[in-house]
């Protein structure tokens, strides 16, 4: 970092705590305006640690009222520190004390929805990762453990249910109106995972036996009147408890297991231990007024957050810089739990692709840009801003390398030995790595464990560059694998990785699965052989092939790289017709699709599909044996995002330009397939959430909207009449939504109306009222009339900067998720971007410095918005008091990009 004023940590620099704490007992006395909370702590010197040393307890914006030692006044000093301050004891006893520290926060008056803060007359407090401090002067570091006790005292009308981590041990009335709860949480626990909740709450709840018979209390807090939508959320907590008794043998290990849902919050949800908080996206859905992808993504972050309990609370952190320890591999965890839930082999594949499509439309641009860093970063100045698309899912991705290198059942038996060997401590990568490995020591892991470990320490995107000939005369066909990763910052050159590569061959003649026989082996086997690439450039031969195979590589993505192989459109469309790995099915369509919008935005041509490329199309739409829900992914375009990521230099509006062409050409020239499909696809029966039906709604709204857009041209208003019928008629969320799209591409009169209708129908339902700021803010641009637009709803009665959920539904999905919106030749877009990043960076740092991110990737645009983003940025940084959060973001974007050799 250039800049002095914004100093980073290292993680090389990681010493162990000075002292311990090992109970806390916290009473809060709560009252919006100003909260007293009482913090009586044994603390006891690291007997480690030598020469003595001070008692620096962390503390942001804390009125200081009391410190005494073992029932005595201390003598302390406050001292300004990165973040908030520091409350420095010189002088303590040598033995264990006690330490009691009395202090006033105010709940109200704090929008950062970090530490204890006030929604909708509700309490909520968000601690991880640094946030404790705000609550209460502490070792606040994951690596301090310690048992909780707490006591909440609160007016019992306007707060009847007080809620924090573990058990409930009393309750009662006291005077004034007032009543009290303490709670006792028995497993030691870092600060970050502490919680409380308190305010007018009504619960849905479950009791559920465990496998070895013990029973458990579930419920799920939400205000009054959010009942109806609680039952998804309760199924999959059931579903995600089943699951990880049954794949790894974790048990729930509380009496009582809380979720409660929060309508301000800056992410998905929080793990507290036994009481976790949710973002209400991540909790309330009912089919009125929830999509199917919201229904999927809420199983997934009901599992996400209950597998913590394990992985990350029971093993947590040593500190921050070894995150991906606990969130790569819960994010690992609840990718296998939506697969194993989504049941056929299909839903499976469709779960992946959608994985990995998230994971090249953000992580692959993050690693290519200024905030590029490895899963384990080395250094930051905000942990904050490394709760990222890299720490989580590529990080997910490393987990998934290690048990495709030592199998599913050895992958199991490696976390068992982590559990074995770690179970209530605060650990590193290189200690769960390492258990892995120790679990499987003939396994290709533990060969190569120190270099399969440069996945954890080096950045960047590695590319695999692939070569195959085949010999007619000796039925061989020999694979050549090269690697190399482009330098990313502090890092300018790179050493080659341990790549898992999944191959199997398909017959260029017939398509048919063939058999895989290496030189050395008597019999071939059929299906998906592994490869390990480990060198700079490796070969392997492939032998007893008597006709000429087509390489499917990487299948399933067998690790986060990118494949450059250059094949013969005919190569491509024979595994797109028949690979047997479905994800490498879909992958041969994205590559031919993915060509030809390259050589249409380089060569500036018109945009003409070939019939070779239509027919593959529509020979998907065709397939009877194919599942809806696979031929909707087939037939939808790379995004533009993942477009732009193939250029070095980006022009965002005629990426723009050609994938809408390309859209409405596969729209006109399938027309009649389009209807086809939309009548073979209507809802039959009520609602139903599963796979298959989701699939189907997801095909024939695609369907709808191609056929709008083609019907559109030829100036049919019917379809335009059928798709309004059904935006009214639905039954869900999903086809209403659907139908409401596909009047909005094909600019249809009858958006307005619809779009008028669908706020006031759903005018109480904020993540409804969400959907439709969304619709807008990432409306499909033309001459620039999207901004103007986002610029009214600023306006709207129902816009709101302070919520960040409807803050991202306007701001940050114009300017993330719309890039021929945003990237404006008269730079009006960044001109926003830059006056809505100083708004949020006074109330909201967190969501500030997510907008922040916006303009990551300028480098790489092309003129006029290379250097009107760079004015942008600049106009940023000379801002005087930006937040160190938004403060890194933009200093990394402005910083020299790093040479490579
Ligand atoms: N640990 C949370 C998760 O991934 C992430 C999280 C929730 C978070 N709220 C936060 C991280 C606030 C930083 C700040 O499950
Ligand atoms: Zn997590």
């Amino acid at each position: 970092m250039q800049d002095a004023a914004l100093k980073s940590i290292r993680r090389e620099n990681y010493a162990a705590p000075a002292y311990w704490i090992s109970d806390v007992n916290l009473t809060f006395d709560l009252d919006p305006a100003k909260t007293r909370v009482l913090n009586r702590m044994r603390v006891r010197p690291n007997t480690h640690i030598t020469r003595p040393e001070p008692l620096r307890l962390d503390g942001e914006e804390l009125d200081l009222v009391r410190v005494l030692i073992n029932g005595q006044g201390a003598t302390f000093r406050i001292e300004e520190s990165e973040r908030g301050n520091q409350l420095v004891i010189e002088q303590v006893p040598a033995e264990e004390f006690d330490l009691e520290i009395f202090t006033i926060c105010k709940p109200e008056k704090n929008t950062t929805c970090q530490g204890l803060y006030v929604s909708q007359g509700t309490f909520f407090t968000q601690c991880e990762a640094e946030s404790f401090r705000r609550i209460t002067y502490f070792l606040d570091r994951p690596d301090v453990m310690a048992e909780y006790t707490v006591m909440l005292r609160a007016d019992k009308k306007q707060y009847p249910v007080l809620l924090s981590n573990g058990n409930l041990l009393d309750q009662g009335d006291l005077p004034d109106g007032r009543h009290y709860a303490v709670w006792n949480d028995p497993f030691p626990k870092p600060s970050y995972l502490f919680a409380l909740v308190a305010g007018n709450l009504v619960c849905r709840e479950q009791r559920i036996r465990s496998g070895v018979g013990k029973s458990h209390l579930l419920q799920v807090f939400v205000r009054s009147g959010d009942l109806d939508k609680t039952e998804h959320t309760m199924n999959s907590l059931m579903h995600a408890i089943a699951w990880d008794e049954a794949r790894f043998g974790l048990l729930l290990d509380l009496n009582r297991y809380m979720i409660v849902a929060v309508s301000d919050y800056n992410m998905g949800a929080m793990e507290n231990k036994g009481l976790n908080i949710f973002n209400t996206k991540y909790v309330l859905a009912n089919p009125s007024t929830a999509t199917d992808t919201d229904f999927f993504n809420i199983e997934s972050v009901v599992g996400h957050e209950y597998f913590h309990n394990w992985t990350g609370n029971r093993v947590t952190c040593r500190d921050w810089f070894q995150l991906t320890l606990k969130e790569g591999l819960t994010v690992f965890r609840d990718q296998e739990f939506s697969m194993d839930m989504a049941g056929t082999a299909s839903a499976k594949a469709i779960k992946r692709i959608e994985d990995v499509r998230a994971l090249r439309t953000v992580q692959f641009p993050e690693d290519a840009g200024p905030m590029a860093h490895p899963i384990r970063p080395d250094a930051y100045a905000q942990v904050d801003n490394f709760y990222t698309a890299t720490v989580y899912e590529k990080g997910a991705e490393v987990i998934r390398m290690m048990q495709t290198l030592v199998g599913r059942e050895g992958f199991a038996k490696g976390i068992s030995l982590y559990f074995e060997r770690f179970d209530g401590k605060a650990v590193t990568c290189d200690d769960f790595a390492q258990a892995v490995a120790d679990a499987n020591p003939h396994s290709e892991l533990a060969k190569h464990l120190p270099q399969f470990k440069r996945w954890y320490s080096q950045a960047g995107t590695p590319r695999i560059k692939a070569s195959g000939w085949y010999d007619a005369g000796n039925n061989t066909y020999r694979l050549t694998l090269s690697q190399s990763c482009p330098p990313t910052p502090g890092q300018p050159t790179k050493e080659p990785f341990v790549i898992p590569v999944a191959v199997g061959l398909i017959a260029a003649s017939d398509g048919g699965e063939m058999p895989v026989q290496f030189a050395n082996e008597e019999i071939g086997q059929d299906g998906t052989r592994i490869l390990t690439l480990t060198e700079t450039e490796q070969s392997w031969t492939f032998v007893n092939l008597d006709t000429e195979p087509v390489p499917s590589l990487l299948r399933g993505f067998s690790a986060p790289v990118i494949l450059e192989m250059h094949m013969s459109d005919a190569h491509w469309l024979t595994l797109l017709a028949n690979d047997t790995d479905p994800f490498n099915r879909w992958e041969a369509g994205q590559r031919l699709a993915l060509d030809r919008a390259i050589r249409f935005v380089k060569d500036n041509a018109e945009v003409q599909l070939d019939a070779p490329f239509v027919d593959a199309m529509r020979a998907v739409l065709r397939d009877e044996k194919l599942d809806a829900g696979f031929k909707e992914l087939v037939l939808t375009l790379p995004s533009e995002a993942y477009m732009a990521e193939q250029f070095d230099v980006v022009d965002p509006q005629r990426i723009h330009q050609v994938r809408e062409a390309m859209q409405q050409q596969l729209a006109e020239l399938l027309y009649g397939d389009w209807i086809a499909v939309w009548n073979a696809n209507q809802p039959a029966g009520g609602y139903q959430l599963n796979h298959v039906a989701a699939g189907q709604r997801a095909l024939a709204n695609l369907a709808l909207s191609c056929i709008c857009r083609a019907a559109a041209k030829e100036g049919m208003a019917v379809w335009e009449g059928k798709a309004y019928q059904r935006f009214k008629d639905a039954d869900n969320m999903t086809d209403r939504l659907g139908a409401l799209r596909a009047l909005l591409a094909c600019r249809s009169k009858l958006a307005q109306p619809a779009m008028e209708r669908f706020l006031a129908q759903y005018h109480h339902e904020a993540l409804v009222v969400d959907k439709w700021f969304t619709l807008q803010s990432t409306a499909s641009d033309h001459d620039g009339d999207v901004l103007p637009r986002v610029r009214e709803l600023l306006k709207h009665p129902d816009f709101s900067l302070s919520n960040p959920n409807r803050a991202r539904s306007l701001i940050s999905a114009y300017c993330q998720a719309n890039p021929a919106g945003f990237h404006r030749a008269d730079g009006a877009g960044y001109a926003f971007w830059v006056e809505q990043v100083l708004a949020l960076n006074k109330l909201n740092a967190q969501v500030a410095a997510r907008l922040a991110r916006a303009l990551d990737n300028w480098r790489k645009l092309a003129q006029p918005y290379h250097e009107k983003a760079q004015a942008a940025l600049q106009q940023v940084a000379s801002h005087t008091d930006l937040a160190p959060d938004v403060k890194e973001i933009i200093t990394r974007a402005l910083a020299l990009p790093e040479q490579g050799e």
